[in-house]
């Protein structure tokens, strides 16, 4: 009698092809979203919207990037079987403040970085006045796409939406985070703190990412702090991999430079322990991450299958 059942590997392959097929489609939405919202139009009451500032917001935001986070809400939502136009809005929200994080990341009073997603960074291709604008045009765009009746969502959901990026992205969040990581060149933190910074600059975003998802479907309470708590383990996991990539990748795969952490003397778990334990301990996340997942069970694929892409990525 022939035996049906698909080896493991072969089961492992296809979800791997599924994922990315699934990621691209998603990707693919959220940036026809981006470049229908980034346009010139002026919306009520706003008076103009400068076409060079425009310009260098699109150049921020258009072509390319993962879009992972994107993925997480929208693929969170899915898992409660959330309004999926309204999960689309602020799936494209959060890749603004994601995409605004990034711009001001390279400034030159910050990383000094000249190549983002394989082309000029927005203060190389405009000036940096424009790209610290562009920066906060994405950010307070974030919030009115989320506040927007357009989003279509009861409006306590939308406050709550905009409460929680705000927290994410904030200066307890992503801001501070970054500002922990400047400070981290000069006092080197121990183990802990890295964790708390990297929590805080990469980790809160992602788990706000994850928890959207649940907030935008009004799932219970229990559900959405494992959702969150889901997003924390990824978002630890996706620092690793990043700090990782830095010393073992070159730049023309990353779209951006490497080896940056090492010369800049930047304190990453990667520095403290080496390279061998931060695998086994991206290994020990993704478990981690899985399991958390393990009540939602197959409809929960698509997650588990993102918590093995954060630690396994390649660029
Ligand atoms: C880079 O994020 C910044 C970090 C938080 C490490 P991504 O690796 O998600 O960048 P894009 O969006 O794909 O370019
Ligand atoms: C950036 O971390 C995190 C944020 C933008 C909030 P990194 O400085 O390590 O990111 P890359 O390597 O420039 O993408
Ligand atoms: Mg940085
Ligand atoms: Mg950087
Ligand atoms: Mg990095």
């Amino acid at each position: 009698m022939t035996d049906c059942r698909l080896p493991l590997a072969a089961m492992t392959i296809d979800s791997d092809i599924m994922f990315e097929t699934a990621l691209g489609l998603r990707a693919d939405a959220v940036e026809a979203q981006l470049r229908l919202l980034l346009d010139e139009r002026v919306l009520p009451s706003e008076i103009v919207r400068p076409a060079h500032l425009m310009a260098a917001m699109r150049h921020g935001a258009l072509n390319g990037g993962k879009r992972l986070r994107p993925f997480l809400v929208l693929e969170s939502a899915a898992l409660f079987d959330g309004d999926g136009e309204a999960a689309l809005r602020i799936a494209t929200a959060l890749e603004c403040v994601h995409c605004y994080s990034l711009i001001h990341d390279d400034l030159p009073a910050m990383d000094d970085d000249d190549m983002r997603r394989g082309q000029p960074t927005v203060h190389k291709a405009f000036d940096e006045a424009t790209a610290i604008l562009a920066g906060d045009g994405l950010l307070t765009y974030a919030f009115d796409l989320i506040a927007d009746e357009a989003t279509p969502l009861p409006a306590e959901r939308r406050a709550a939406l905009v409460l929680a990026l705000a927290r994410a992205a904030g200066p307890g969040g992503m801001v501070g985070g970054q500002a922990l990581d400047l400070d981290a060149e000069r006092n080197k933190p121990d183990e802990a703190g890295i964790i708390r910074l990297q929590a805080m600059k990469t980790g809160a975003l992602i788990r706000f990412a994850c928890e959207a998802g649940a907030i935008i479907a009004d799932a219970p309470a229990a559900d959405r702090d494992r959702l969150a708590e889901f997003g924390s383990a990824i978002g630890l996991a996706f620092q690793l991999a990043d700090d990782l990539l830095d010393l073992t990748a070159d730049a023309k795969t990353m779209g951006k430079a490497t080896g940056k952490d090492d010369a800049a003397g930047k304190a990453t778990l990667v520095s403290l322990h080496g390279p061998e334990w931060a695998r086994a301990q991206l290994d020990g996340l993704v478990t981690q991450a899985h399991e958390l997942l393990e009540p939602f069970g197959e409809r929960a694929i698509m997650l588990k299958a993102a918590a093995s892409f954060v630690a396994s990525r390649n660029s």
